[in-house]
């Protein structure tokens, strides 16, 4: 178990926060993998799921945090503040990396509330780039406060030298709500099935000859984004398979 730094840390809503930490030397993912992460309580170590926000590169670590009003871990965990100490599994894993896919031409990178985290550190890496043509990363949220740490992302990347060069043109931000007025109105899986998703970005419907996809938000939005890709005749990925799409619960308890 590694005991990390808390460096600073960012509350977006009151369901809603970002925290930063040291990254120890010896601490090595995939952009996309989750590791156990929390915190010592009463001497024993309470641990959640959490996918690492930050790319690879990055010498800090950087997570995406729901907060649960008693939540044995995220009661606790929102209240962290800079000098504080979390603790961090040592193997990071997952199947939302690069090497689950196929080469395809766009990746889709589906996401809803804290489900954006894995991608947050996959548009921030430049294999992403080296392997597909365009990367669109569709965020839906209950409130357009909720979507603002992905606002934040694309700001960040537009303002980094090195990112903006490698990223170019290649990146696009798709946002839906579902509780409040936005540009687009409504589930994610809704503006795929009446075709608002692909009309807005300028592409056809998925094809598995073109299309990958990374689904990662609450069990039922997985599973229903699953039947979108599996009606587009996509097919499940993973690890030691590669394919079409694949999946990830976020952390929700
Ligand atoms: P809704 O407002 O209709 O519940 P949450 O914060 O609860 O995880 O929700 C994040 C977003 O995911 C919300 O916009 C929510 O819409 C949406 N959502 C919930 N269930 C599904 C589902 N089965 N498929 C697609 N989107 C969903």
């Amino acid at each position: 178990m590694h005991h990390e730094k808390v460096l600073e840390t960012h509350h977006y809503t009151d369901r809603l926060f970002s925290f930063k930490t040291t990254r120890p030397a010896s601490f090595r993912f995939r952009s996309g993998e989750f590791a156990m992460l929390g915190l010592e309580v009463d001497g024993k170590p309470l641990l959640r799921a959490y996918s690492v926000a930050s790319p690879s590169w990055d010498d800090t670590l950087e997570f995406f945090s729901i907060k649960v009003p008693n939540g044995p871990l995220t009661s606790r965990l929102q209240n962290v503040k800079e000098g504080d100490e979390i603790i961090l599994n040592k193997k990071p894993t997952g199947t939302l990396v690069l090497d689950a896919l196929r080469p395809g031409k766009n990746l889709y990178l589906v996401s809803t509330g804290t489900g954006i985290a894995p991608f947050a550190s996959l548009i921030r890496d430049p294999e992403t780039y080296e392997k597909f043509d365009r990367v669109i990363l569709t965020h839906s949220c209950r409130t357009v406060a909720e979507l603002a740490y992905g606002f934040d992302l694309m700001k960040m990347i537009k303002e980094d030298e090195m990112l903006s060069e490698i990223v170019g043109d290649k990146l696009t931000h798709f946002t839906s709500v579902t509780r409040e007025d936005h540009t687009h109105v409504g589930r994610i899986t809704k503006l795929i099935d009446d075709g608002t998703l692909f009309e807005t970005v300028g592409e056809k419907p998925w094809d598995p000859e073109t299309d990958r996809v990374m689904i990662c938000g609450s069990t039922a939005m997985t599973n229903d984004v699953k039947g979108a890709c599996e009606r587009h005749g996509l097919v499940e990925g993973s690890n030691a398979r590669p394919a079409d799409f694949v999946i990830e619960k976020a952390f929700v308890g």
